[in-house]
């Protein structure tokens, strides 16, 4: 079943709203929900489409156009968003669009009509995780920045938007919500990029994780009542990463004869991953800190809609604290200076 928010939404007050690394798979299947779910009332919906692959998005916006006519799409093109110096851009670009004109859909709805904004954001850009994952020319591993760094990075640039609305605004990561390595409860918090020795598919996924639960804790803290912070894991969900040729030919072949056909009970379709992300939009059950008054999904500190949120793939939280074992009362600071730190030096 859809989530119930998607047949409100078109009701309520009009979005703004913003895909990133999205004209393919899990991004592009979000856009195609939100077309959907504002079919009923176009007029109600602005999007930023934010990619790399202008064939791809145009696909996309006719799609906007055949099934959500009168809706407004911005497809904002970009080469790498693993560099900062172009988070930095397409922020500008963004903001620089809200500027000319802020988005409006014909009732004087709290001062909407000059209010520039942000109502929502995904972020979605990856690599494959199979994929050679290089050094930018910023110093950076190419994955851990489009997962973390960049991710990060784009929403303190966003912030402004982020908070210009007197209604709550929604930052959506997806990965790998919720999920949990096992970490030595005696070494080194798992923060920065994994040493060479250990890098891999797994310790990626473990610094990734970890930082951005801390690191969303921390904004949901500073953003109280104004922003609410959700990493999502989508579940199983078939797409064109699978197919890609930056995959070894023997895991394009395993995927195809054996892993989908026996694992096809557990994926999650393209549709239903869609609704389920537009559905993370839902103020009640995913409000800002302080925002509900106690009411909400639970947040990554099992506190009733606490304002960050760490979610598997139909948007349900565990419920446990996350890292209980090794949380301590400064992980958060540790995560967000060793962050903050990592944008100071490419600043530089
Ligand atoms: N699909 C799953 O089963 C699954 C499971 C668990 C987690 N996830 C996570 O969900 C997220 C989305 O996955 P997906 O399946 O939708 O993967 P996907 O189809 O490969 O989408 C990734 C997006 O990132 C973009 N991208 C890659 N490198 C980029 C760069 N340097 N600069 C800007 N954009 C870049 C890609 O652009 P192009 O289209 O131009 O290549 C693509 O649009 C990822 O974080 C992934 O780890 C997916």
């Amino acid at each position: 079943m859809p989530p119930p928010v998607l047949s409100t939404l078109p009701k309520g007050r009009p979005l703004v709203l913003a895909l990133i690394g999205a004209t393919s798979g899990i991004g592009s299947y979000t856009a195609r929900a939100l077309c959907r779910t504002f079919a009923s009332n176009p007029k109600k919906l602005r999007v930023y489409l934010v990619g790399r692959n202008a064939s791809r998005a145009a696909s996309i916006l006719e799609y906007a156009k055949e099934v959500c006519p009168g809706s407004e799409w911005v497809f904002l093109e970009v080469e790498d968003l693993a560099l900062m110096s172009e988070v930095d851009d397409v922020a500008r670009r963004i903001e620089e669009a809200e500027e000319k004109k802020a988005f409006w859909s014909g009732e004087d709805e709290e001062g909407m009509k000059t209010r520039k904004r942000l109502d929502g954001m995904w972020l979605c850009q990856a690599l494959s995780p199979m994929q050679e994952s290089r050094v930018t020319k910023e110093g950076l591993d190419t994955q851990l920045s489009l997962l973390y760094y960049s991710r990060i990075h784009l929403i303190q640039k966003l912030i402004p938007l982020l908070i210009s609305s007197p209604h709550p605004s929604h930052v959506i990561s997806i990965f790998a919500g919720g999920y949990q390595d096992r970490i030595s409860t005696t070494g080194p918090p798992p923060i920065g990029t994994p040493s060479p020795k250990a890098y891999g598919m797994t310790s990626v996924r473990t610094n990734v994780v970890f930082m951005k639960t801390f690191l969303f804790e921390e904004l949901a803290s500073k953003y109280a009542g104004k922003i609410s912070f959700t990493h999502i894991y989508p579940g199983l969900v078939d797409g064109p990463t699978f197919y890609s040729v930056v995959n070894p030919w023997w895991a394009r072949m395993l995927w195809r004869v054996i892993m989908k056909p026996l694992l096809s009970w557990y994926m999650t379709s393209a549709e239903v991953c869609g609704d389920v992300m537009v559905g993370l939009l839902d103020s009640v059950r995913y409000p800002p800190q302080g925002g509900s008054g106690g009411k909400g999904e639970m947040s990554t500190r099992a506190e009733p809609g606490d304002g960050a949120y760490g979610v598997g793939q139909r948007g349900d939280a565990s419920g446990k604290v996350m890292y209980e074992g090794i949380r301590k009362e400064d992980t958060g600071k540790r995560v967000w200076e060793h962050t903050m730190g990592v944008f100071e030096e490419i600043d530089k």
